[in-house]
């Protein structure tokens, strides 16, 4: 099992090498140790989750021109390349694919403990103090505006919202930041959102402060 883990980590490492801020290796890394944290709460398999957790964003269909498919099945070949049992491969490839913030919308297909805690430890990683980083790191690549008062984001929000591709960067808070502490699969996960979502409350208190000079 630890040579399956090592061969990953290896191989994830190379593949991301230039990836961007908010998808690179250490996001990876975050997500795999916050979903070992929280499976050894939850008493999910061990192997999938940690393989699932190194393998999540191995193809952002954003960066590959929308497929959806390039991703679990990069996940499926290396696996079988390892000679990893045909069971966890299927297993951890499932999980790729309903893992997305979009398909846990549109998509009620699957789900396992192993996949709430991979998706409880992704979610986990947008939100608290690196959530904030990341999502500013996203919106100054995006070239996106900070915050625009003439916007006040929480009476602008639609399903779709989230679509909208020129939106400053706070809006970002309350279409997706704000909304993932309720949508926590496991408990243990739900205990990490709480405090991280907390001190977001406290950030925006403080930037709007802020904003007005104070
Ligand atoms: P994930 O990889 O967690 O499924 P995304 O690929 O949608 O999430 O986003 C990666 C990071 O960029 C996350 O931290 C997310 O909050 C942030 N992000 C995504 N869309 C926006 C946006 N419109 N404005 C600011 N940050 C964003
Ligand atoms: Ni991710």
């Amino acid at each position: 099992m630890q040579h399956f883990i090592l061969k990953t980590i290896q191989f994830v490492k190379q593949t991301l090498a230039n990836a961007e801020a908010g998808h690179d290796w250490f996001h990876i890394e975050r997500v795999f140790k916050t979903a070992q944290n929280i499976n050894a709460k939850e008493n999910g398999d061990a192997l999938v989750v940690t393989l699932a957790a190194l393998l999540h964003d191995i193809a952002d269909p954003k960066f590959n021109s929308g497929d959806e498919d390039l991703g679990p099945n990069i996940a499926e070949a290396f696996l079988l390349s390892l000679k990893v049992d045909a069971e966890t491969v299927k297993h951890v490839k499932l999980i790729i694919q309903h893992m997305s913030f979009k398909n846990s919308f549109d998509d009620a297909g699957f789900t396992s403990k192993e996949m709430q805690i991979v998706q409880d430890a992704d979610r986990l990683d947008a939100i608290g103090a690196i959530g904030i980083a990341r999502a500013f790191t996203y919106g100054g690549f995006k070239n996106r505006v900070l915050y625009d008062p003439a916007i006040k984001p929480e009476q602008h929000l639609t399903k779709d919202s989230y679509k909208n591709t020129t939106a400053p960067t706070i809006n970002h808070f309350y279409e997706k930041l704000l909304l993932l502490k309720d949508m926590m699969n496991t408990s243990a996960g739900k205990e990490i959102a709480i405090e991280r979502h907390n001190f977001m409350l406290i950030y925006l208190d403080q930037f709007y402060n802020e904003w007005e000079g104070n």
